[in-house]
């Protein structure tokens, strides 16, 4: 293997300098960025095939003695000079200048003395070390002014950059192509175990492509790994289309919370109810009979979004809710001292029917708690007719009575379900789930308590499988900076957090997406290991992920110029080397539906 690629023996650079830039962050610290200015000669050969993602290798002072020892940098911008530009200036007639301009663009056809290359590059905290075959280590070395820079060949990029899956095939880890190679195309692969199961977010523009690319990576996930379930909870609409082709290969589910199950034409209303990509419209006669399997194959269901105060009211029929009642009874400022002394000790006897009966706190009443209550009872017989302990018990034994000894079968389809077929482990099990939630409030409670009950399920469950991916999209709407309880976001925002933070142990992950990061929960950010950035045109959004996880000034710049589907992504986790910001071009998700539709 070639380490390097000296363009047919035309690149010949050095570095110039390292320039240092202070600047304060959002939170009012300082970050200082390095960045290497190089120069090699100009050939119209070179200065076309060198672009921003490439990368070079200088030599360190590792190298002394031995000149093996390389810092690695990575190309952020690159421009022709010419030495007249410099002393072009105003102060000179026109005419002059103009003849100056002439000369100089004359001399871009073949170079000149006067002309060279000027790169800009960023260190990727990487030490190369070409003695006997190429090893890579991660460290920072100073890296020596006027050595000679060499350019890494497309192997060593792939070598640093790609993960190549022993087993599988490649391109189902790969999505899409390297940027900065204008005559080869080459393949990005990720570890996409790594990916999702370190968690990962996407920050770009409406309209960039976040959905286009969540939906690539679904598809690539559900396929990658085996034991993986994604729920994506979507709010405008999009996963329903997005992922057609995989909702019919793959047992799944589409749930909506507005009922049109009876409509004469099903799949016309579900059509209509997405939102469908441009490059995709006016194909409704191809999507008809797509959408139509999904309802043939019962694959769509129907279901109402919970009442709010539903959740409090459940509480109040568990275990749980009961403790939270006792333990109020002490804050009763004229209640008696007798009742009391009492509420410790009922406390205890409720912790021990639940240990003995291997019960949770969460647990709802059922018949059985009628022998807890046996066990209480009497120790409140002398307690006055109106004290609040007696009458909590005396309404409980009622409610207890009133219980049916087998639980009535739910009918339809319900929150419930969903978490168990989340959970199943069966053959047949849903591993997909597209859940439409259009109103945000709905949105925002159903998310937090479809979360917590898969987390409290999960807990229970003393395994790891199935894996499971929750993905929010418009993320801005689940963890915004100030929450509150009366719009949901408080609970999305505690559920989220939660997930971000713990969920890896219990193989629970998250993706989220949004457009903007200004005003959103930065403790959920920060537990992110990889991230995919496309532009962004507000500086303060730009410099916050800069800050947030620490992606050099000069990169982020170059997310400006970027095309729709174009991203830069930095993974601690999933390149297969950490920490390398790679810029890429993903695969277009239309392409794929547009191929299923015919
Ligand atoms: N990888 C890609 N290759 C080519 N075009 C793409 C790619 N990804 C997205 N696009 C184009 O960009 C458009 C917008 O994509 P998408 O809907 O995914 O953006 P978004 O960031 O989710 O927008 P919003 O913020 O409005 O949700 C798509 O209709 C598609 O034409
Ligand atoms: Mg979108």
């Amino acid at each position: 293997m070639q380490p390097f690629d000296d363009i047919d023996g035309e690149f010949k650079g050095r570095l110039r300098e390292i320039s240092t830039t202070t600047r304060s962050t959002v939170d009012n610290s300082t970050v200082t960025f390095r960045t290497a200015k190089i120069e090699c000669e100009y050939t119209p050969k070179v200065i076309k095939r060198l672009a921003m993602g490439q990368l070079v290798a200088i030599p360190n002072v590792g190298a002394l003695g031995s000149n093996s020892s390389y810092s690695l940098y990575e190309i952020a911008d690159v421009y022709p000079m010419h030495y007249s530009m410099l002393t072009l200036d105003r102060s000179q007639p026109a005419a002059i200048r103009t003849e100056f301009m002439e000369l100089i663009q004359k001399e871009w056809e073949n170079g000149s003395k006067s002309t060279w290359i000027e790169i800009v590059a960023a260190p990727i905290g990487y030490v190369m070390k070409a003695a006997d075959g190429v090893s890579y280590e991660r460290r920072a070395m100073a890296p020596l002014t006027g050595s000679q820079v060499e350019l890494l060949s497309r192997e060593s990029i792939e070598q640093l950059i790609c993960y190549l899956p022993s087993k599988a095939k490649s391109e189902d880890y790969s999505l899409g192509r390297l940027l900065g190679f204008t005559d080869e195309s080459i393949p990005f692969s990720v570890n996409i175990e790594s990916l999702i199961h370190y968690m990962c977010g996407t920050f770009a523009f409406t309209g960039s492509g976040k959905s286009n690319l969540t939906a690539t990576v679904i598809r690539k996930a559900l396929r990658a790994i085996p034991d993986l379930k994604v729920v994506i909870f979507d709010v405008s609409a999009e996963y329903g289309i997005h992922i057609l082709d995989v909702l019919n290969q793959l047992p799944s589910r589409v749930l909506f919370t507005d009922s049109f199950g009876d409509s004469k034409n099903p799949a016309a209303e579900y059509f209509k109810r997405h939102a469908t990509p441009e490059s995709l419209a006016g194909r409704e006669k191809d999507f008809y009979p797509k959408i139509s399997k999904l309802f043939d194959d019962g694959k769509v269901e129907f279901l109402q979004t919970r009442l709010a105060g539903e959740e409090d009211v459940a509480r109040f029929s568990t275990y749980e809710g009961l403790v939270e009642v006792l333990s109020n009874t002490l804050n009763e400022k004229y209640g008696p001292v007798q009742q009391k002394i009492l509420v410790p000790q009922v406390v205890d006897i409720i912790k021990q029917f639940l240990r003995e009966n291997r019960l949770e706190l969460e647990t709802r009443f059922g018949p059985k708690t009628s022998e807890l209550i046996a066990k209480i009872q009497p120790l409140l017989a002398d307690l006055p007719a109106n004290s609040a302990l007696k009458k909590a018990f005396d309404s409980l034994a009622k409610v207890v009575d009133a219980i049916p000894e087998t639980p009535e079968e739910e009918e339809g389809y319900s929150w419930n379900k969903l978490a168990d077929e989340i959970l199943s482990t069966a053959k047949d099990s849903p591993r997909v789930f597209v859940v439409n939630l259009p109103e945000a409030e709905d949105a925002r409670l159903e998310t937090a308590n479809v979360i917590n009950e898969v987390f409290r399920k999960r807990k229970r469950s003393f395994t790891l499988s199935p894996r499971v991916l929750f993905v929010m999209d418009e993320a801005q709407e689940f963890i915004p900076q100030v929450t509150r309880k009366e719009d949901g976001t408080d609970q999305s925002s505690r559920a989220l957090e939660r997930l971000l933070r713990h969920g890896r142990k219990y193989h629970l992950n998250a993706w989220i997406s949004t457009q903007r990061v200004a005003h959103l929960n930065t403790n959920a950010l920060q537990q992110l290991h990889s991230y995919f950035v496309s532009t962004m045109p507000r500086p303060y959004d730009r410099q916050l992920i800069s800050d947030t996880f620490a992606i050099d000034d000069a990169f982020m710049e170059r997310t400006l110029a970027f095309q729709n589907g174009d991203w830069l992504l930095t993974s601690f986790k999933a390149t297969a080397t950490q920490n390398i910001p790679v810029f890429f071009h993903a695969e277009n998700n239309e392409d794929i539906l547009d191929a299923y539709l015919k």
